[in-house]
């Protein structure tokens, strides 16, 4: 049995059968759930769709709270609820799956404000100056990391010549470990603002990589 901690976030919506202005990472992130569901694995798939339910952004008496030593009062453990409950989920999943289109380079609002609510000091890092200039320490371990990501230009992946204006998944790839996630795997879509034939063949990579990618992580671990 495996559990899928599923985390979309793009502004536009999917359905299927809908063919035009439709998210294409939302695309990717269902046709990723339903190729694990094919394969017959038992899996349990908690999705959290940040479009629908934005996190709230964090604020001076969250940080206060987050910090606090000791008992923390009513309030503090109010204020702290949401994020208590994003790192629930996070600590359930052996899969994480976020799809994201890029927005301005980078991640949407929506995902950071999730980031900023899940990684959290003595919860999913620990802080420790006896370890010099590298204090921090991630608790969690032993998950995956999925990537599936859209943006409407091309040259963003690694080794290739945009790949320093991608701020999206370098970022993500950085904060994995602060998930619990020691495999990061990316599939991206490109070219979705040219919308010609270079699209829709990266739309297709894509899908296939996606394929691929469900059927060798729902293989039973040995
Ligand atoms: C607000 C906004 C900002 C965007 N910024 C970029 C960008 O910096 N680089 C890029 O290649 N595409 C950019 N795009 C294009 C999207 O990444 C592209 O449309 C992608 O397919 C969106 O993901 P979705 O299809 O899942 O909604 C932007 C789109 C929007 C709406």
């Amino acid at each position: 049995m495996e559990n899928i901690l599923y985390i979309s976030c793009s502004a536009r919506k999917y359905h299927e059968n809908i063919s035009q202005h439709q998210s294409i990472s939302r695309m990717l992130g269902a046709q990723f759930l339903a190729e694990f569901n094919r394969s017959g694995y038992e899996v349990e798939v908690t999705h959290r769709n940040l479009s629908e339910k934005q996190p709230a952004f964090i604020d001076d008496t969250f940080i206060a709270a987050a910090f606090a030593k000791g008992t923390l009062t009513k309030e503090q453990h109010l204020i702290l609820e949401e994020s208590d409950e994003i790192i629930e989920e996070i600590c359930n999943a052996d899969i994480i799956v976020i799809s994201s289109p890029m927005y301005n380079y980078g991640m949407p609002a929506v995902l950071k404000a999730w980031f900023d609510m899940a990684i959290r000091i003595n919860k999913t890092f620990s802080f420790d100056l006896a370890r010099g200039n590298k204090p921090l320490k991630p608790t969690l371990s032993g998950k995956a990391l999925v990537l599936l990501a859209s943006w409407g230009e091309f040259g963003f992946r690694k080794g290739e010549s945009q790949y320093h204006l991608n701020h999206l998944s370098s970022h993500i790839e950085q904060l994995a470990p602060y998930l619990g996630a020691e495999k990061f795997y990316e599939i991206a879509s490109e070219y979705q603002e040219f919308a010609d034939h270079r699209h829709q063949s990266a739309k297709q990579l894509a899908i296939d990589e996606v394929t691929k990618l469900a059927s060798m992580l729902s293989k039973p671990k040995h």
